[in-house]
């Protein structure tokens, strides 16, 4: 069985930037993360605007999600496609990370289905249809998203939509049963029975996402106390598709809440979802050129957020202000510090590393090289198998504790 891990390259070893939060004129807050604050902000050399995801190292400590933000930044530099947000620069200082990544203007999808309530068929498919080229690149690349919901999709000025915060993204490996991440509601209920997943459980939210937009109602999947019982959970679900299924003549959005990933459109690839009848005859190749026009655009200006909500009190920080106070003086050693070695990216430094190692290539090669084409991104291909879910190991699972259950977004303990 293939391992989906990437490949050691140029783009994932740079160890330093001059880059610091003096590089860039802070304008606003414009969403709130698990960890701190997104800005709007500006470089000061060049004038382009960029979002800025700051994040508490205390509060990561407190969290214990060191290994997700550091694995969010290694995926990032892994990761470029039109469908995502990408990551530009990541630094640090004492007290905080940060990420610049693309800004995007229009606002996350929960703003907008918070305003519009419910969306057509057209606009629905439109931005699933975005969605499913972006997750088709990742799991291409071995790379199951994990956390695939309205607030981790961002909306451009023209409409096109792109996925966000791979805080709990993961390379597929076939015994993943002790990664039970995610948010419940958009959660497959593999995931939930802590078993062996695959990139079929980003399908399932999508199904919930396309029922939530459609029909202008949630699915509940998050009666609390009964979360472990899945038979109650999914008759639950079925009660309620049964009873809207009048109104949906959209069998793929069903077809992605199957129960069993077995049964799960999507678990054999995205081509399996792009081809069903209810997307085949989209036209892929002008919505992967941005040629189509979005038929929901959203009012253009700066202000498609919830300031009161990404400005708004934390409740999280006032239970936990204590344990954060402690957790900000173990910042002062320089172990804790190290914990987060390794945490930059830029761009631009790259760029001109892999100018300088092309340019060094050809002169090596007396141009032979030149007729290879440049080196290789460093992406890994994802093995036909990771489409597939493993038998779920029962001993693993009951046994093994993830070490990511605090993560912002994963409710199961
Ligand atoms: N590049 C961006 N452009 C515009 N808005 C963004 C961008 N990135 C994030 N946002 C806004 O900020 C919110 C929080 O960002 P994000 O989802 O990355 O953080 P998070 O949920 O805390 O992630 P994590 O789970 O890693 O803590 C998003 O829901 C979105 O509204
Ligand atoms: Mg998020």
């Amino acid at each position: 069985m293939g391992n989906c891990s990437f490949r050691a390259d140029a783009l994932d070893q740079i160890e330093n930037t001059t880059m610091s939060k003096n590089n860039f004129t802070f304008h606003y807050v414009i969403g709130r993360g698990g960890f701190g604050k997104v800005w709007r902000v500006e470089k000061k050399k060049t004038g382009q605007l960029y979002a800025m995801k700051e994040m508490s190292k205390a509060r990561i400590i407190t969290k214990r999600s060191v290994n997700s933000v550091m694995n969010e930044r290694k995926l990032l530099a892994q990761l470029k496609h039109p469908f995502l947000i990408n990551m530009n620069y990541a630094f640090q200082d004492r007290e905080d990370l940060y990420l610049i990544c693309d800004l995007l203007t229009g606002g996350d999808l929960r703003f907008h289905i918070g305003k519009k309530k419910r969306f057509n068929e057209e606009q629905t498919k439109f931005m699933i249809a975005c969605m499913i080229v972006g997750l088709e690149y990742m799991h291409n690349n071995g790379v199951i998203h994990r956390d695939i919901k309205p607030e981790n999709v961002v909306m451009e000025s023209n409409g096109y939509v792109r996925i966000t915060d791979l805080g709990i993204a993961r390379i597929w490996t076939p015994e993943n049963s002790q990664d039970t991440s995610g948010t419940p509601g958009y959660m497959a209920p593999e995931v939930m029975c802590r078993q062996n997943h695959c990139c079929a459980v980003d399908y399932f939210a999508l199904g919930v996402i396309g029922f939530e937009f459609m029909l202008g109602k949630t699915l509940s999947l998050q009666n609390k106390s009964k979360l472990r019982n899945m038979k109650y959970l999914m008759a639950g679900a079925l009660k309620q598709l049964i009873s809207l299924i009048r109104q949906i003549n959209h069998l793929s959005i069903i077809k992605c809440l199957q129960r069993k990933p077995a049964n799960r459109l999507g678990l054999n690839g995205p081509n399996e979802v792009k081809q069903h009848v209810w997307m085949k005859d989209y036209n892929w190749q002008a919505l992967l050129d941005k040629k189509l026009p979005a038929p929901y655009v959203p009012e253009q200006g700066d202000d498609n957020f919830d300031a009161k909500q990404a400005n708004g009190n934390d409740p999280w920080k006032e239970e936990n202000a204590e344990l954060l106070r402690q957790n900000s003086l173990l910042l002062r050693r320089n172990s804790i510090q190290n914990l987060f070695s390794g945490y930059y990216y830029d761009v631009d430094l790259l760029r001109q590393q892999k100018e300088e190692e092309r340019r060094q290539n050809l002169a090596n090669a007396g141009g032979n090289q030149a007729a290879n084409g440049p080196k290789s991104s460093g992406l890994s291909l994802l093995p036909e198998k990771a489409l597939k879910p493993i038998k779920n190991n029962s001993k693993a699972a009951s046994t093994a504790s993830s070490s990511f259950v605090n993560t912002p977004t994963a409710k199961i303990q």
